[in-house]
């Protein structure tokens, strides 16, 4: 039998998600203010603005948990990323995924104590976490308070530059999460990571 890993600690937990359902609401509010001039709206217009903003305080609060928790916690250790040999492990477990997996082959690299994360796992939450997340919340925040934005960028308006570069990052943002929820299912069982992420343990 395998050894029960404890993967997951609480805060890790919670943080996870409260941000996913807050992600969740910053995706619909903000595809109905983006759409709010047509015939699809979902939502009034201001009071998707208002849950956006709500929303999108609280998302910040939690980034500084997250962002917090990974600097004096022990969760850190797993998301060092050791650059000597990074592209061979990433194209082992690009193939597992594309292929290894359809055969039965055993995961090229199975979570273990203080290293949870396949190297394309760690990759993609290090690119999220600390270079798209951040400036989805500096540009968020410059919306909020548009007083603080350069009046012009790159020759046009610097609330219209914001506006495009948040709402990419938001479309980003989002596709992240569809392609994670789906790489989520590719555990032993198609629940595993899920179950994992609710009870710590793997
Ligand atoms: C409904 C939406 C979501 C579901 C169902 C979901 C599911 C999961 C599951 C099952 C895990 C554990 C497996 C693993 O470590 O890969 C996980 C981990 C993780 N997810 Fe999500 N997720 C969602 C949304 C998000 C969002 C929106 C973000 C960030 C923008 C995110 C970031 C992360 C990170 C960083 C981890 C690793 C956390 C750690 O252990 O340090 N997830 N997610």
């Amino acid at each position: 039998m395998s050894e029960k890993l404890y993967l997951y600690p609480v805060w890790v937990r919670l943080w996870h998600w409260s941000n996913a359902i807050l992600f969740i609401v910053l995706i619909i509010t903000g595809l109905s203010m983006q759409y709010s001039g047509t015939e699809m709206k979902f939502i009034r217009f201001d009071i998707a603005v208002a849950m956006h903003n709500i929303a999108g305080v609280l998302v910040t609060f939690l980034y500084a948990i997250y962002i917090l928790g990974n600097t004096i916690t022990v969760n850190s250790k797993n998301y060092r990323i050791r650059e000597k040999g990074l592209i061979g492990r990433m194209i082992k477990q690009f193939r597992y995924y594309s292929y290894g997996i359809f055969i039965n082959e055993k995961p090229p690299f199975p979570p273990k104590k203080n290293r949870k994360f396949n190297p394309m796992q760690l990759v993609s939450y290090v690119i999220v976490m600390y270079l798209f997340f951040p400036f989805l919340i500096i540009t968020g925040f410059g919306l909020l308070y548009p007083e603080t934005i350069f009046p012009t960028v790159f020759g046009i308006s610097g609330i219209q530059f914001t506006a495009i570069f948040h709402s990419l990052l938001g479309f980003f943002l989002s596709v992240f999460m569809l392609i994670h929820i789906y790489m989520c299912t590719l555990g032993e069982k198609p629940s595993t990571h899920f179950k994992s992420m609710i009870n710590g343990y793997h």
